[in-house]
């Protein structure tokens, strides 16, 4: 696609002016808020997010949002999704600590710190910050496979990043027409019971909710190739050797327990029973390049690119039109989010399918300039819904470079 270079400036501009506005400090600590009205703490991905765009402009202020996540680091490695640097009404939930959340997020980390390095490299950092590294995946390898299957689980909806997300209704209990209360209140009582397992993930899983997602695992696996890498530039080949062959594993099990007639679903419980709910995370292994270039083909062309299923005039929905909880407007059932076509965007890029890519920056790009730096939207109008300046619309400019880059 020739970008239209006006009109990515002034989104540019509108991305980078949303970044600086919800930017806040902490002592010596710096770090971006979502949302300020509805999201007023620091959350793990969504601060990767911004250091990948933040990247492009400002390695510096890439580096601090990183250094903020790491500097709530659980003993065991883990990296909690959430930390309150202020206390507020908004969000409270019973994590039984002072200043962060007793669960995770999707692991970008890797990923958002190669994307700083390829900017600005910075052996002494990436030194510094690499044991931080090495401990939250190795936790994700070990505590959270505790039975060796080479696939993460996750204990918590809220640990996948979409919190409400059909997928995990059933291992809820819930039914699929319910309300965010409900919702958050079966997620609340969840967060209850974690604590009498001290969030201990072996016990917590088998005891209350064992789910290894699809997006979560693909995430994983690709940031084990990017760490990698990184492991590589800082002088430790054995590592990396380790990382690929995880990485690996990962998607020789993804194939063996979650892909059926040509589709990745996440599983639950012990048994790893599928759970055929079609959300986006059917195409998230193609950002993880667990397909073959034909089976990626039909996945697109039987689903993604389906008017029965994703296609929608702003996609991609993150939940398919013909899935019974799919709903327009719904909290993860059904609107479109940049975060989520973002790894879209990646996936078909990696794949050759240049003119789905570009289909999906088109409506991210379209949904801004109708809609503004809204939370997630409308598949079919555009509507804006959920919070506002919501910091995710700034990762078009993560798109923009990258299909450039690709044209050059
Ligand atoms: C919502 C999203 C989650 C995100 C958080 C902050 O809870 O579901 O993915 O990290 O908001 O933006």
């Amino acid at each position: 696609m020739a970008i239209d270079t006006k009109r990515y400036e002034a989104l540019k501009k509108q991305s980078l002016d949303v970044l600086e506005r919800n930017r806040r400090h902490k002592g010596e600590y710096q770090y971006t808020q979502p949302s300020p009205s509805t999201y007023p703490y620091q959350w793990l991905w969504d601060s990767c997010f911004h250091a990948i765009v933040l990247s492009y402009v400002s390695p510096e202020d890439a580096r601090k949002e990183i250094v903020s996540i790491l500097s709530h680091q659980f003993e065991n490695g883990m990296l909690p999704h959430m930390i309150y640097w202020e206390r507020g009404d908004l969000i409270n939930i019973p994590w039984g600590k002072g200043d962060t959340s007793s669960i995770t997020q999707p692991p970008i980390l890797a990923e958002a710190v190669a994307k700083i390095h390829e900017h600005d490299p910075d052996f002494g950092f990436l030194k510094a910050i690499y044991p931080h590294l090495f401990h939250y995946y190795n936790y994700l390898l070990t505590e959270r496979d505790p039975r060796g299957h080479h696939l993460s689980g996750i204990i918590n909806p809220d640990e996948s990043g979409e919190d409400n997300s059909p997928r995990f209704d059933s291992a809820l209990g819930l039914p699929v027409s319910h309300t965010l209360r409900e919702s958050l209140e079966s997620r609340v009582e969840l967060v209850h019971q974690l604590r009498t397992c001290n969030f201990d993930a072996p016990f917590c899983m088998k005891e209350y909710f064992w789910v290894k997602d699809v997006p979560f695992n693909a995430i994983l696996k690709e940031n084990l190739e990017v760490l990698a890498d990184l492991s590589e530039k800082i002088g430790y080949p054995e590592e990396a050797e380790t990382y690929r062959g995880h990485a690996q594993n990962i998607a020789s099990a993804m194939r063996e327990r979650m892909l059926e007639d040509g589709i990745f679903w996440s599983t639950f419980g012990a048994d790893f029973r599928k759970i055929k709910v079609k959300t986006w995370a059917m195409f998230s292994p193609l950002y993880a390049g667990i397909l073959s270039p034909k089976e990626a083909r039909a996945l697109v062309d039987g689903h993604l690119l389906n008017p029965k299923e994703f296609k929608t005039t702003y996609m991609v929905p993150t939940v398919s039109l013909d899935d019974p909880a799919y709903d327009p407007e719904g909290f993860w059932r059904g609107p479109t989010w940049i975060g989520t076509n973002w790894f879209m965007h990646r996936g078909l890029m990696r794949y050759g399918m240049g003119d789905v890519a570009e289909r999906i920056l088109e409506s991210s790009m379209a949904l801004l300039e109708r809609s503004g730096f809204r939370e997630y939207f409308h598949p079919d109008t555009g509507e804006g819904l959920g919070a506002q300046e919501f910091t995710w619309g700034a990762l078009i400019i993560d798109m923009v470079e990258r299909q450039k880059h690709t044209s050059q």
